[in-house]
């Protein structure tokens, strides 16, 4: 299955034909929003300079503290799941002992190294039922991460279902696989960029101090495929604004890429003069 961005026209005609109780935001996500690129916010920052004054209120408000120990886990984690944002989102592909193909997302994801290639991702362990991409990859070693555009976070959604393990999220979602070279899952061919994986190491985290609640997953990434048309003129580095990567934010929420800035590393060689001729007095 090919996925076109509807034309303008058809996508306004499809939401002026579909329920409004189907759209619980009061505005309209526009998948043609353009994506620019600003100056950083304070383009005139010098050294010592700190944190813009005058723009925000934060500097008023007192701080509110959590021990973490002392939290519910159903409270740690809207805390934190709010909090550390926005996550990228593995969308995992992976083949049970039996066969199963299984597609899910997590975003307790990261990459930790180019040199090696490896990524992370974690699984919460719940009382209820193992988390089937957790159970394929310890069985099997082999998945497939694949990251999420805007043009199919719906169909991504749907496979979090918490299905019984014989349910095929393929299907559901209506994703088409894409056969993988190195790795027995397949990709998701509507991803503009997957990952071929092994499992590297795992490991469960066990505090001694609570029952053993979530489940660490290294990978090591084998070989990539990017869609052609998401490269940028270099034909190496992937352009943002074609990629259209959906992030996690906290409950339900995701969020899309649609403005960056850049900021220059500083370059010791031109302000070592400074930072030592000033001693303490940058400000
Ligand atoms: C965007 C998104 C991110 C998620 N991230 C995680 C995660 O990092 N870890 C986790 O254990 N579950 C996560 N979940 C929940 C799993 O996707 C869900 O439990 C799913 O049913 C697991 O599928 P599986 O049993 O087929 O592996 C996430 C759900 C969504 C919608």
């Amino acid at each position: 299955m090919s996925v076109k961005l509807l034309p303008q026209s058809s996508f306004l005609s499809y939401i002026s034909r579909t329920p409004s109780r189907r759209w619980h935001s009061s505005k309209f996500f526009d998948p043609y929003k353009s994506f620019q690129s600003t100056s950083s916010p304070q383009p005139e920052w010098k050294l010592g300079d700190g944190a813009i004054k005058g723009l925000s209120e934060h500097g008023k408000s007192p701080r509110k503290t959590w021990i973490l120990d002392e939290m519910s886990t159903k409270d740690s984690y809207k805390l934190l799941t709010s909090a550390i944002i926005p996550r990228p989102i593995a969308f995992i592909s992976t083949i049970a002992e039996d066969g199963t193909p299984n597609l899910a997302p997590f975003s307790y994801f990261s990459m930790i190294s180019h040199n090696p290639p490896l990524l992370s991702v974690s699984f919460s362990l719940s009382p209820r039922r193992p988390k089937d991409t957790r159970e394929n990859i310890l069985a099997t070693k082999e998945f497939t991460v694949n990251i999420i555009s805007e043009h199919f976070i719906e169909a991504a959604n749907v496979t979090a279902v918490e299905a019984p393990a014989d349910v095929d999220e393929w299907i559901i979602s209506g994703l088409t696989m894409e056969p993988s070279s190195q790795v027995k899952p397949a990709c998701v061919k509507e991803s503009l960029f997957s990952m071929e994986s092994t499992l590297l190491a795992h490991d469960i985290l066990d505090l001694k101090t609570s029952d053993v609640t979530n489940s660490l997953v290294l990978g090591l990434i084998k070989q990539v495929h990017v869609n052609k048309s998401v490269l940028a003129e270099n034909g190496l580095v992937l352009d943002p604004a074609k990629l259209r990567p959906v992030a996690r934010l906290g409950g339900n929420t995701y969020a899309r890429l649609t403005d960056t800035f850049d900021v220059p590393r500083p370059d010791w060689k031109n302000i070592r003069d400074a930072v030592k001729g000033s001693g303490k007095n940058l400000r």
